[in-house]
């Protein structure tokens, strides 16, 4: 708590604007914050290494390792009543401090970034050289435009995703590193520079899979390096003159770049960076977990189940209505998509404030869909606390998340969750500079049989 109040301190201070005392880059911050936290863990290691902080149960070991305290995840923390934290700070609070785009008012991949990996608010001058630094290295290679351009329109837009960010491997600073001989102090640095070079290829990436599936022939525009890289994004995608959806998009980048280390894609980045692959491999591996219903998929199903009820209820979008069409889908065994959460317990504080950024313009006031959206969540919770088996009958962030694309003009929901993957990074790779920093092992938890489990019980 000390922490937050000295950060949301820091930033309020000198004539009630933001402070920018420092202008330090990105890695300059990061020489600095490492070697306390790397003391931090080296006197956990050596003074608590045997404190015991839970049980293990069966139940956990065969329900998915729900709540098992596993994984060290220095960016997030979430807990399961309030949501999400990013070094302290809440969604509302990054909301207040975090730097936006200039012209812009939401918060932005890059400020979201800076605090993710440093623990710190930038101020405007260090988010915006971080901009730049990311639109200098935005272009992809050569090869990469070529194989992207070769696959299919017809490959599902995530595999596409994965496949161009594995292919970016070819350049990787720390694979070439390694093979030269580094030492192991250094790994972060290369990590780093990996993880920017990534970071910023992403939008040129998921924009030529767009572009390519969607408008084939359509050329995509240079990227502008005095543009913020989601105001790159959305130009890019053919919406750079929307100021409402660049504006969302940012908002839904930053705000769910990272969700704690647990979740599916999140450990699958960590599982496979910790074999030291480099963060291009690691990262298309976390992508094809993301490509999951149950995960990342959720944003793209939520738009095809909210479309099918309205085709069915029509144009009487009543309460009672919707009551019928949820329990047809639980009565048929679905999921409700965009509801329930493997940590959760309340309702998403990013569910609440897509919600905000809605209420907040008349025109989607109007949206048939957002509104729809909007009255299946004063209505589903009952149903699924009727129904009885979820364990969190509250909307999460993908129950409200397709529907402002849609309604502001990116109508393909196919592609919803590649727009989740540009997101995701800032956390996942956060992550990997991180675990390297700290000389984190290569993960290896233990396996039991049904016989092995047995025979631990009697
Ligand atoms: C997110 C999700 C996968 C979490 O799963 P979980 O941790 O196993 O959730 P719970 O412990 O609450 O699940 C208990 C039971 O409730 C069911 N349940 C959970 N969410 C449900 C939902 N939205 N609709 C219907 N049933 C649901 C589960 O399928 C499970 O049923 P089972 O016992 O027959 O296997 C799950 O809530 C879900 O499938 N939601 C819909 C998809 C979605 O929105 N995903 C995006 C998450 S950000």
């Amino acid at each position: 708590m000390l922490r937050r109040a000295h950060l949301l301190a820091s930033v309020s201070r000198s004539n009630g604007s933001k402070r920018f005392a420092s202008t330090k880059s990105l890695k300059e911050t990061l020489q600095e914050v490492i070697p306390g936290k790397q003391e931090q863990l080296r006197k956990l290691k050596t003074e608590h290494a045997q404190a015991v902080i839970g049980d293990v149960k069966v139940e956990n070991i065969i329900g998915g390792m729900r709540g098992l305290k596993a994984m060290l995840w220095e960016a997030s923390v979430l807990d399961p009543n309030e949501g999400i934290r990013f070094h302290g700070l809440s969604i509302p609070d990054c909301r207040k401090v975090l730097p936006s785009a200039p012209g812009g008012k939401e918060i932005i991949a890059e400020s979201m970034l800076w605090l993710l990996m440093t623990g710190k608010v930038p101020s405007e001058a260090q988010t915006r050289q971080l901009s730049r630094e990311l639109a200098e290295k935005g272009e992809l290679p050569p090869f990469v435009e070529k194989l992207v351009d070769s696959l299919p329109a017809t490959l599902h837009p995530m595999t596409q995703l994965g496949i161009g960010v594995a292919a970016l491997n070819h350049d990787s600073v720390f694979q070439a590193a390694y093979e030269k001989g580094i030492k192991k102090s250094e790994y972060w640095t290369y990590m780093l520079d990996d993880c920017l070079n990534l970071i910023a290829r992403l939008p040129a990436l998921a924009a030529r899979i767009y572009l390519n599936v969607y408008q084939p022939g359509t050329p995509l525009p240079a990227i502008n390096k005095d543009l913020d890289l989601i105001g790159n994004y959305s130009t890019l995608l053919g919406f750079g003159d929307n100021h409402n959806l660049t504006e969302y998009l940012r908002l839904y980048i930053a705000l769910h770049g990272d969700h704690e280390g647990g979740n599916a894609s999140a450990h699958t980045a960590h599982l496979v960076g910790s074999t030291l692959s480099d963060p291009y491999l690691s990262y298309s591996a976390a992508l094809f977990a993301l490509a999951g219903p149950l995960h990342g998929l959720a944003n793209q199903e939520v738009l095809r189940w909210q479309f099918a009820m309205q085709e069915e209820i029509g144009s009487d979008v009543s309460h009672e209505k919707i009551k019928e069409y949820l329990w047809k889908t639980l009565k048929s065994g679905q999921v409700v998509p965009g509801y329930g959460h493997g940590v959760l317990r309340n309702p998403d504080p990013r569910f609440i404030a897509l919600q905000e950024f809605c209420d907040a313009r008349p025109e989607l006031h109007e949206s048939s869909i957002i509104q729809l959206v909007k009255k299946t969540s004063e209505v589903a919770p009952a149903v699924l606390k009727e129904h009885g088996k979820t364990k969190n009958p509250y909307p999460n962030v993908d129950a409200t998340s397709g529907c402002v694309l849609y309604h502001y003009g990116l109508k393909e929901f196919k592609y919803y969750t590649v727009i989740f993957g540009v997101s995701r990074a800032l956390g996942a790779l956060t992550q990997l500079v991180w675990a390297r920093a700290l000389g984190l092992p290569l993960e290896r938890p233990k396996s039991l049989s049904i016989d092995a489990l047995e025979k631990l019980i009697t």
